[in-house]
């Protein structure tokens, strides 16, 4: 895979979301947000995704947090594993899901070798790429997929960067949450060459929304 810009703000990403990791944990086992098992529209989408890369390769979830959907996946049959810029997110992912093989890495930096993924997912975990490295991971993103291979992406949707300082129950960070129209991204999805297949988008008035789930196939 020709090297990627690595973002300028990469450590403090990393910094702060090992900083949340333990609270996001906390969140998902004790509220509805973060486990698609308790959002059933996600779980639908999640449940579509999963039979159409089945048979088809391995699966990566990038940005994979404490792993709850690479297990999910992992419990419907799929040879999947996650990888996380974040080494406490990782470490609480091995815990928690011991069956399933996890890493640490950024999405930027990537050994993904060409047309040999059934699947890939950025699952709520792109939105920090700033806006010119978003469009290269994507393209590497399908450039790994085999023919037929999916591309799930979950992001939050609007215009403009949201500076963070606080999150996940007032803990210190330092990020940018970019925000994109789903028109946007899946045009930037579009020119990599992958053919869109669904979109969903999760409105304001919702628990998780603005959001939109896009999936693409090569
Ligand atoms: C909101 S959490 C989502 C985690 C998981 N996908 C889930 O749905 O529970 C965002 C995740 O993206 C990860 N992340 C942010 N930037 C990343 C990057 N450049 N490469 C890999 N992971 C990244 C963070 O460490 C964090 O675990």
């Amino acid at each position: 895979m020709p090297s990627l810009t690595q973002p300028a703000d990469l450590d403090g990403v990393r910094d702060s979301y090992d900083r949340v990791a333990d609270n996001y944990v906390d969140m998902i086992a004790t509220t509805s947000l973060g486990d698609i098992r308790h959002q059933p529209w996600l779980r639908a989408a999640m449940d579509v995704f999963a039979d159409a890369v089945r048979g088809l390769g391995p699966v990566l979830d990038v940005g994979c947090g404490p792993g709850t959907i690479t297990a999910y996946l992992a419990e419907r049959g799929l040879d999947v594993s996650g990888v996380d810029l974040s080494p406490r997110m990782i470490e609480h992912a091995r815990r928690l899901h011991p069956e399933c093989t996890f890493g640490v890495g950024s999405a930027t930096d990537l050994d993904l070798a060409e047309a040999s993924w059934g699947g890939l997912l950025g699952w709520w975990s792109l939105f920090n790429l700033p806006r010119d490295v978003l469009p290269q991971v994507l393209s590497a993103f399908a450039r790994a997929l085999v023919p037929g291979g999916q591309l799930i992406v979950a992001t939050h949707v609007g215009d403009g960067d949201v500076q963070r300082t606080e999150a996940y129950g007032g803990v210190a960070v330092r990020w940018t949450t970019h925000l994109w129209q789903p028109d946007q991204l899946l045009a930037l999805i579009e020119q990599t060459g992958l053919t869109p297949k669904a979109e969903l988008r999760l409105p304001a008035e919702g628990e998780i929304g603005p959001g939109v789930v896009l999936v693409a196939e090569a």
